[in-house]
C-alpha cells in the first residue's frame, strides 16, 4: 500500500509543533529526530526530517508530496508550490530593521543602501514593486550582526519575538509578509498519495478548529 511522504523540519522553530500537530491528528511516528526517516505505525504516512530550505526543492521534484513549512520560505523559494491548509503556529514576519538611532519613513530610504538577507527573492520583489535600488548582501544566519559590523545599513529577516533585533540595537520598520506554518502540497502528487493527503487534511481541519 502506497505510503504518504510528508517533509517535516529536522530541528528549528517549526520541528516541535509540527511533531506535535501529528500528534494531535491522531498520527504516532516510531521515532524522533535522529532519524531522517521514520514511518507512521497507524496511518499509511513517511516523515523526512529535512532543512527548511531544501523543501521546496523536493516538492517541486516530487519526492515528497506534502510538507509542513513556513509560508516565508515558499514565497521565497516555492514557485509553483501550493499551500493548502494554514496551521496556525509558527507566526512571525519578513521584515526590514534598521539601527535603533536612524530614521525611517518609507522604503524610498532604501535607495543605493546596502541590505543583508537571507530571503533574496523575497527582497529583490518587494524592492522592484516599490522601484527601489539598492544592493543585497546574501547571509544564511546571523543577519541581524550585518549592520552592527559595517556589512550592511538594513537588514531583511525573519522577526518573531522581536528579541534578537532588540539584542543587536536594530528596529523593525517594514514588513514585507506575514507568515505562519501551512501544510503545502507536490504539484507532483499521485492521485492515490492524494487521497491519503485529504485524509489527513480533514484531520488537521478539526484538531484546528478544536484550538481555536
Ligand atoms: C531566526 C531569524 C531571526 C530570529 C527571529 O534566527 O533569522 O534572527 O530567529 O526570532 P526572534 O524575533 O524571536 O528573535 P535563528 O535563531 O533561527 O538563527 P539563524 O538566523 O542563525 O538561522
Ligand atoms: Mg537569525
Amino acid at each position: 500500500m502506497s505510503k504518504l511522504k510528508i517533509a517535516v523540519q529536522k530541528s528549528g522553530r517549526l520541528h516541535d509543533d509540527s511533531m506535535r500537530i501529528l500528534k494531535d491528528v491522531g498520527i504516532s511516528i516510531d521515532n524522533g529526530k535522529d532519524q531522517l526517516k521514520a514511518s507512521a505505525k497507524n496511518f499509511p504516512l513517511e516523515v523526512f526530517y529535512l532543512r527548511n530550505g531544501d523543501i521546496p526543492q523536493y516538492l517541486k521534484d516530487g519526492v515528497v508530496d506534502a510538507a509542513i513549512i513556513g509560508e516565508n520560505v515558499l514565497v521565497e523559494k516555492g514557485n509553483g508550490i501550493s499551500s493548502i491548509e494554514k496551521l496556525g503556529f509558527s507566526t512571525c514576519k519578513v521584515s526590514v530593521a534598521i539601527p535603533k538611532s536612524k530614521t525611517y519613513t518609507s522604503i524610498q530610504d532604501l535607495e543605493g543602501k546596502r541590505i543583508a538577507t537571507s530571503y533574496p527573492n523575497t527582497v529583490n520583489q518587494f524592492l522592484k514593486q516599490n522601484k527601489v535600488n539598492a544592493n543585497l548582501h546574501i547571509i544564511n544566519g546571523s543577519v541581524e550582526i550585518a549592520p552592527n559590523i559595517g556589512l550592511a545599513d538594513a537588514i531583511v529577516d525573519i522577526v518573531s519575538s522581536g528579541s534578537t533585533l532588540f539584542k543587536n540595537g536594530l528596529k523593525e520598520v517594514d514588513v514585507l509578509l506575514k507568515s505562519e506554518a501551512v501544510l503545502a502540497v507536490s504539484p507532483k502528487i499521485s492521485s492515490e498519495n492524494q487521497n491519503i493527503l485529504d485524509k489527513l487534511q480533514f484531520r488537521l481541519k478539526s484538531v484546528l478548529r478544536g484550538r481555536q
